[in-house]
């Protein structure tokens, strides 16, 4: 298994999105953050801006979805071309069934988990998703600081997709930087999202490049 780098444009120019698209074209995959100001605390973007990243952006969008009633909202997505669309548990009635609508129109089906939301009621559901995100910051903004005490869940998580002999990404989000990459990666994330790292640097190709060698050394 490689490790995939996303960085987040969460973290980029909003005025220069395609450009910031072009800054990133060695990423494995683009993560969009959409935020609705009621499930976090910030307003982001929405289907008409997402659908023109999609039409300009050379690399495949991964997007994470933070908003409310995920069950209506993530088939739009799903719709309008993005690669992979992840809700959160904690926003959806019906995990399970909006999985499986994302899988029939041809996406990636992603499910996010808050830093204070368990794994273990999740686990019997991993065989209908393609991706869990452990979320290692609470969810809403950009530039904080890494949770370690995620780890133990990342590691439950990859035990959990060993054991069923499912192929089910890992990924992470918030906080990861070549000082925490290689501890995410550890501990059984594959999927590297990196917004302030890899954005504030000022040669993002070569971020990217680091971040994916330090993971990919320490994946197991
Ligand atoms: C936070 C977002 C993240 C954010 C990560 O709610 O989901 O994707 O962009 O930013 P960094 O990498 O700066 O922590
Ligand atoms: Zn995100």
């Amino acid at each position: 298994m490689d490790a995939l780098i996303h960085p987040s444009i969460l973290s980029a120019d909003f005025a220069n999105l395609a450009a910031e698209l072009e800054r990133v074209a060695d990423a494995d995959m683009v993560h969009v953050d959409v935020m609705d100001a009621h499930f976090v605390p910030n307003l982001t973007l929405g289907l008409p801006v997402v659908e023109r990243l999609v039409a300009v952006s050379p690399r495949p969008l991964d997007v994470h979805l933070m908003v409310t009633d995920a069950d209506r909202w993530a088939p739009p997505y799903a719709e309008l071309g993005a690669a992979s669309v992840t809700i959160h548990a904690e926003a959806s009635q019906a995990p399970i069934r909006t999985a499986r609508e994302l899988r029939r129109l041809g996406v990636r089906a992603g499910l996010a988990l808050r830093p204070a939301t368990p794994v273990e009621p999740f686990l019997p559901l991993l065989a209908e998703i393609d991706m869990l995100l452990v979320m290692t910051v609470e969810p809403g903004f950009g530039g904080q600081s890494f949770l370690d005490s995620m780890l133990p869940k990342i590691r439950t998580a990859r035990q959990a997709i060993r054991e069923q002999d499912l192929d089910v990404w890992i990924q992470v989000d918030g906080g990861v930087s070549e000082e925490t990459v290689a501890r995410a990666a550890e501990a059984g994330a594959n999927v590297m999202v990196a917004g302030s790292a890899v954005y504030g640097a000022s040669d993002a190709g070569a971020e990217i490049a680091r971040l994916r060698k330090l993971a990919g050394a320490h994946l197991h």
